[in-house]
C-alpha cells in the first residue's frame, strides 16, 4: 500500500515546514490540509456568507471548488480556479477559519477531499493539519504529533510575519490569535486537535529544523 504520513500539531509547531521537506525528501506527494480550510473561509468571507452563522457556512460550504496541487516543490491551491494561496494566510482568514473548520459539514467535505488526494498520490503523501492521525487517515503508516512551546511557536510565527513585512500592531495581533485559534482547535467537538494512541510525540522547542525533518524522514524509513 502507498506510504501515508500523517503530521498533526497546533500553529507554529513546523507541520508545514517539516512535512514539505519529508515528502521532498522521500519523493511523496504533500498535503496541507490547513490550507484547504482557509481556502473555504476565504470564499466564504469573499461571498459574504456569515461564517459566524454555523448553518450558514454548512449550507454554502458544498459550492466553491477546491483544488490542492500536491507537488511538494510547489503546493498550490485554488477555489473555483482562482489561486488563493497569497490572500488565505492573511490576518481575515486567519481569524474565522476555526470558526468554519469547527463546521462539521466543512470538515466531511474537505476530508473527502483530503483521502481522494491521497488515493492518486503515485507514490504516498505526508498530510499535515489538525486531523490526520486521529480522522482522515486512520491506518497511516506513521503518525506523528508535532509540538512545541506556545513561546517557541509564538516567536517562528512573529518572525515569519516580519520577513513579510507586516507591521508590528498586526503581528502582536495574530501571536493572540494564536493561542486562541490553539484553544478552538482543541475543544472543538467535531475532529479536535489530539494526539492520537499510536502516533509518536516530537517536541520541536529545542530542536532545529534539520533535526525534526531527520527525524521523520529515520520514522517512515524504519
Ligand atoms: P505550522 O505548519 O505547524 O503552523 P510552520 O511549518 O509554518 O508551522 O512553521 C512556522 C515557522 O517556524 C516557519 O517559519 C518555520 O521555518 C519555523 N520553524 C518550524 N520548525 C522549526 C524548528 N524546529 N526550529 C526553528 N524554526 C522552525
Ligand atoms: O498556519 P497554521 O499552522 O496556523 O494553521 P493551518 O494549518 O493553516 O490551519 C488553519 C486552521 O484550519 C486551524 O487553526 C484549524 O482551525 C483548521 N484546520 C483543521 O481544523 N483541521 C485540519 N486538518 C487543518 C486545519
Amino acid at each position: 500500500a502507498p506510504v501515508v504520513v500523517a503530521i498533526d500539531g497546533p500553529s507554529g509547531s513546523g507541520k508545514s515546514t517539516v512535512s514539505r521537506a519529508v515528502a521532498a525528501r522521500l519523493g511523496l506527494s504533500f498535503l496541507d490540509t490547513g490550507a484547504m480550510y482557509r481556502a473555504m473561509t476565504w470564499w466564504m468571507l469573499a461571498n459574504d456568507v456569515d461564517v459566524d452563522d454555523a448553518d450558514a457556512v454548512a449550507i454554502a460550504c458544498t459550492k466553491p471548488v477546491i483544488v490542492s496541487g500536491t507537488d511538494a516543490d510547489g503546493p498550490t491551491i485554488t477555489v473555483d480556479g482562482q489561486d488563493v494561496s497569497g490572500p488565505i494566510r492573511g490576518p481575515e482568514v486567519t481569524a474565522k477559519v476555526s470558526a468554519v473548520a469547527a463546521v462539521p459539514a466543512v470538515r466531511s467535505r474537505l476530508v473527502e477531499l483530503q483521502r481522494g488526494c491521497a488515493e492518486v498520490a503515485e507514490r504516498g503523501i505526508v498530510a499535515e493539519g489538525r486531523d490526520m492521525g486521529s480522522v482522515v487517515f486512520p491506518t497511516a503508516t506513521v503518525k506523528v504529533f508535532l509540538t512545541a512551546s506556545e513561546a517557541a511557536r509564538a516567536e517562528r510565527r512573529a518572525a515569519e510575519l516580519r520577513a513579510k513585512g507586516l507591521d508590528e500592531a498586526t503581528i502582536t495581533a495574530m501571536a493572540a490569535d494564536l493561542a486562541r485559534r490553539d484553544a478552538a482547535d482543541s475543544s472543538r467537538e467535531t475532529a479536535p486537535l489530539t494526539q492520537a494512541p499510536d502516533a509518536v510525540l516530537v517536541d520541536t522547542s529545542t530542536l532545529t529544523l534539520e533535526q525534526v525533518i531527520d527525524r521523520i524522514t529515520g520514522l517512515v524509513e524504519e
